[in-house]
């Protein structure tokens, strides 16, 4: 099989027709479906000599510099990665507080599965609830400061789903330009009609949610944004919830375990939490070290959840191993040695990057974007950073807007200062002889 980021050239069957090809114009054959029937075949065959695609040729290949690779990556500890043989420190990981890897937490999960098995086997509705989701769903709604919890697979499956859940085709929902894909695709996937605001713009929100005269709006918004690593400004949010008669999804898969009080988040560290305008996502595959998701609100909205959101209904229930580990690091995450190793980590690497000019985008949070611009600019300078042992990826449109290709470095309480020193020494380096 080939490598999956490698050019795709199949074999030469000898037996179709010739075909240009999208890598570069070389042509190639086809092979040709028989029926038996002459004028079925000739059909097949003309539509062969123009275009007949198959599961190989499905795709226009990507130009190189917009390929994603998926690295063949191990990862050694919390903070050290090896790469094609070579160890490198990960500054790419979301596991903000080293809970990945952290021995009580691995023990909760080990101890789960000796009760429970790993697979939880069905949905929820379907095989009924293993101790421990009703359980960590306590802890969750009681740590963020709202009624009630609902765990769902990853979140990915909660953003797609709540839109559809929550808005009718009588309902508009607005979302901020750059929120997470999760949350555009399911806003663009459900029933009501998506418009997006410009990134934190309120004043063009403001107009937007004037000129709606849908019956319901809903404002959908990363919290942490969590390729920028900027804000949202809840508490404005909120007011124009109030103001224009909407609520509020907030995802703060990124803010969760690091902001606020006992690390409850960007909307707890703006007094917000439980609001009843507000309905808030959060992921257990960041600074909680696990996977999965839960959504959390008022009783009433958690409950029509359950009867509503096709991606909890209709999904296998997270494996109680997970929900097991995720409680072990909440518990973690609230006492906060691990969240303080990570706020001196980053007022040191901010220290460091403001010695050495880094452009960086503003951001308070562990994610720190450094902004290059072309994709192949961001492309090198990851791989000058991982030939001096650092694994910083580049990030690229589409995943961010074009022209904005940047390294999106994470800091983690894992780090140490001369791991530090050294990325931004490095990247003083590589950026100085570009210039
Ligand atoms: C803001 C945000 N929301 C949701 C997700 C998706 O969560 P999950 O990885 O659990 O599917 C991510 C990234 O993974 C994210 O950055």
């Amino acid at each position: 099989m080939p490598a999956l980021h490698e050019p795709q050239h199949w074999p030469d069957s000898g037996t179709g027709a010739a075909q240009k090809t999208h890598d570069g114009g070389k042509s190639r054959p086809i092979p040709l479906l028989t029926t038996g029937n002459r004028l079925v075949d000739s059909v097949f065959m003309g539509l062969s000599m123009t275009r007949m695609p198959d599961s190989r040729n499905w795709f226009e290949p990507m130009p190189v510099e917009r390929r994603r690779r998926i690295p063949p990556l191990h990862r050694i500890d919390g903070v050290h990665v090896e790469l094609d043989g070579r160890r490198l420190v990960n500054f790419a990981s979301n596991d903000y507080l080293g809970m990945a890897d952290h021995a009580e937490v691995c023990n909760a999960a080990s101890r789960a599965i000796e009760e429970e098995g790993l697979g939880s086997g069905a949905s929820r509705l379907i095989s009924g609830d293993a101790p421990q989701w009703p359980e960590l769903e306590r802890e969750l709604a009681e740590w963020k400061g709202y009624d009630a919890a609902l765990l769902l697979g990853s979140g990915m499956l909660a953003n797609m789903g709540l839109p559809d859940a929550l808005a009718d085709r009588h309902t508009d929902v607005f979302c901020d330009r750059l929120s997470h894909a999760s949350l555009i695709d399911g806003a663009r996937l459900c029933r009501g009609r998506m418009r997006r605001y410009p990134h934190l713009d309120m004043v063009q929100l403001a107009s937007m949610l004037a000129d709606s005269n849908a019956e319901r709006r809903i404002i959908v918004s990363d919290g942490v944004f969590s390729m920028d690593g900027d804000c949202a400004p809840v508490g404005e949010l909120i007011g124009m919830a109030e103001r224009f008669d909407a609520i509020v999804v907030i995802d703060d898969a990124h803010g969760t375990g690091l902001l606020g009080p006992e690390g409850r988040g960007l909307v707890a560290e703006a007094g917000l939490a439980g609001h009843a305008r507000l309905i808030e996502v959060g992921t257990l595959g960041k600074a909680l070290g696990a996977y999965g998701a839960f959504v959390l609100g008022a009783r009433p909205v958690i409950e029509g959840l359950v009867q509503r959101l096709r991606t909890l209904i209709y999904s296998t229930a997270l494996p109680p191993a997970l929900a097991a580990a995720a409680s072990c690091a909440v518990r973690l995450a609230r006492e906060g040695s691990a969240r303080e190793r990570l706020q001196a980590n980053l007022a040191y690497f901010l220290n460091q990057a403001e010695m050495h000019s880094l452009p960086l985008l503003p951001s308070r949070t562990p994610i720190q974007p450094l902004m290059i611009g072309a994709d192949a600019s961001a492309l090198r300078t990851s791989e000058q950073l991982r030939e001096q042992g650092y694994y910083v990826p580049a990030i690229r449109p589409p995943t961010v807007p074009e022209g904005t290709a940047r390294l999106r470095i994470t800091l983690s309480a894992g780090h140490d200062i001369d791991q530090i020193d050294g990325l931004t020494k490095a990247l003083a380096n590589i950026m100085g002889d570009r210039v």
